[in-house]
């Protein structure tokens, strides 16, 4: 189980641990629903990248994909961890910014960035990772000093990944990304803004994906297109991005391929295929979020209610539910649980409710778990991505706090939302 859970993940005496860090502890001194991540599987999970790249392709870079789980402090950890990062958002980008991450470490995504966040994007100097035609002549616009950008242009492969139907983002129907056919419409575009630095394509074929296949597919339909840039418009394609979507494990059934090996496998297939296409290889991206971030996150409820209906099933209700992990409810996403501290009791099948007034509202259907009183804590497996970053205030809760286990010590990232929080922006009635 060691891959599947935060690396130092482990029960003492029955007692849940990341590493010599007794969870029981943390939940004390920080309180319920918290997120927690682990910083040694974070950095195993960075490495799994890092270390075959250096040995196999070693003009790239890993850019950490923020909308996975972002604050000040994760970006700060993952760029000494030696990540650079893409970013979705305005709001993702000044969260960079705060951390003092260097512009040239950042590229920014989106189908739809509005001009403040294209402005921002432009006074910090990062890469922008032009999504359709109508964003490039809102950049045009926008630049008004013709200060020199580097750009890269988003391409749809048309690869459909195996994966769920609202993560796929490759396919033709996909609303990100420009045609392949549409891409004399840019060239005429950069010819005649000298200050538009192309520096090459970037793809992204879809998310919590299990077989690499789609990853190799997309060299094969992107080398001839490529080809075409370099060889009839005399472009030079200096980085290429190739996505990320990894996928990892959240429930029995989910095979995730070991990434170390993939990339192995795959920086060797990129190499030959350039060659063959005898195009120059370019600087090799990858923009992972939930693979690095995924399993080294937890949550910790506190159990509140114990409900037993009687010949149809047991609910154990929690102090958080969907507003701090939309995904059961969005994809009906399957998790494992467990308790914080177990005392070989027997097992039995429970429903994990939330808090929430919705009656989708249901963390994890037929857990098998031994049995739960009122007042224990409970443990929901890989929750580092998709679950902080999609939270919600719903019903006006508060959302929980986060904190890092790094080694020994426990360090706080997010402190615990307070109801002065959720009036922060509420205006008196002035009519
Ligand atoms: N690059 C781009 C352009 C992306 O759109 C995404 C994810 C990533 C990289 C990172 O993908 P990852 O390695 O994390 O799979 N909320 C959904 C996932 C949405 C993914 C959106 N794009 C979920 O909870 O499963």
């Amino acid at each position: 189980m060691t891959n599947h859970f935060p690396v130092n993940f482990s029960y003492k005496k029955g007692e849940a641990y990341i590493g010599d860090v007794s969870l029981k502890d943390v939940v004390e001194q920080y309180g319920s629903p918290l997120y927690v991540l682990d910083s040694q599987t974070i950095s195993h999970n960075c490495q799994q990248f890092l270390i075959p790249l250096s040995e196999s392709y070693s003009n790239s870079r890993v850019l950490y994909a923020c909308k996975a789980n972002l604050t000040v402090g994760i970006a700060q950890f993952l760029y000494r961890l030696g990540m650079s990062f893409d970013v979705s958002s305005g709001g993702e980008l000044f969260t960079l910014i705060k951390a003092d991450i260097p512009h040239d470490s950042i590229y920014f995504h989106g189908n739809n960035k509005t001009h403040s966040e294209l402005q921002l994007a432009l006074d910090y100097g990062v890469t922008i990772i032009v999504d359709n035609l109508q964003e490039l002549i809102n950049l045009i616009q926008l630049n008004t000093t013709k200060k020199s950008v580097r750009v890269m242009l988003r391409i749809k492969p048309e690869i459909d990944a195996h994966t769920h139907e609202y993560i796929k983002t490759g396919q033709l129907d996909s609303k990100f990304g420009s045609e392949k056919d549409d891409f004399e419409h840019f060239f005429k575009l950069f010819q005649s803004h000298s200050w538009i630095q192309f520096v090459g394509i970037h793809c992204h074929i879809g998310s919590q994906i299990f077989d690499t296949k789609p990853y190799y597919e997309l060299i094969d339909t992107m080398l001839p297109f490529m080809k075409h840039l370099v060889e009839d418009l005399g472009l030079e394609i200096s980085e290429f991005n190739c996505g990320g979507g990894m996928g990892i494990f959240y429930s029995e059934g989910d095979s995730p391929f070991n990434i170390h090996d993939f990339i192995i496998n795959f920086t060797s297939y990129i190499v030959k295929q350039f060659e063959a296409f005898s195009i120059p290889q370019p600087m090799l991206l990858f923009e992972p979020g939930r693979s690095i971030i995924g399993n080294a996150g937890i949550t910790i409820y506190q159990v509140g209610t114990v409900k037993h209906i009687p010949n149809i099933k047991s609910y154990i209700f929690v102090d958080g539910g969907m507003a701090d992990n939309m995904r059961p409810l969005l994809y009906d996403a399957q998790y494992m649980v467990d308790k914080v501290f177990k005392k070989n009791l027997p097992t039995q099948p429970y429903s994990i409710a939330g808090k929430f007034c919705e009656s989708g509202d249901i963390l994890v259907d037929d857990a098998m778990i031994e049995e739960v009183s009122v007042g224990d804590h409970l443990i929901v497996f890989s929750t580092g991505a998709y679950n902080y970053s999609m939270a919600s205030n719903y019903n006006r809760n508060c959302r929980p706090a986060m904190v890092m286990v790094d080694g020994s010590t426990v360090v706080p990232l997010l402190t615990r939302e307070t109801y002065d929080d959720l009036l922060r922006f509420d205006c008196l009635f002035n009519g």
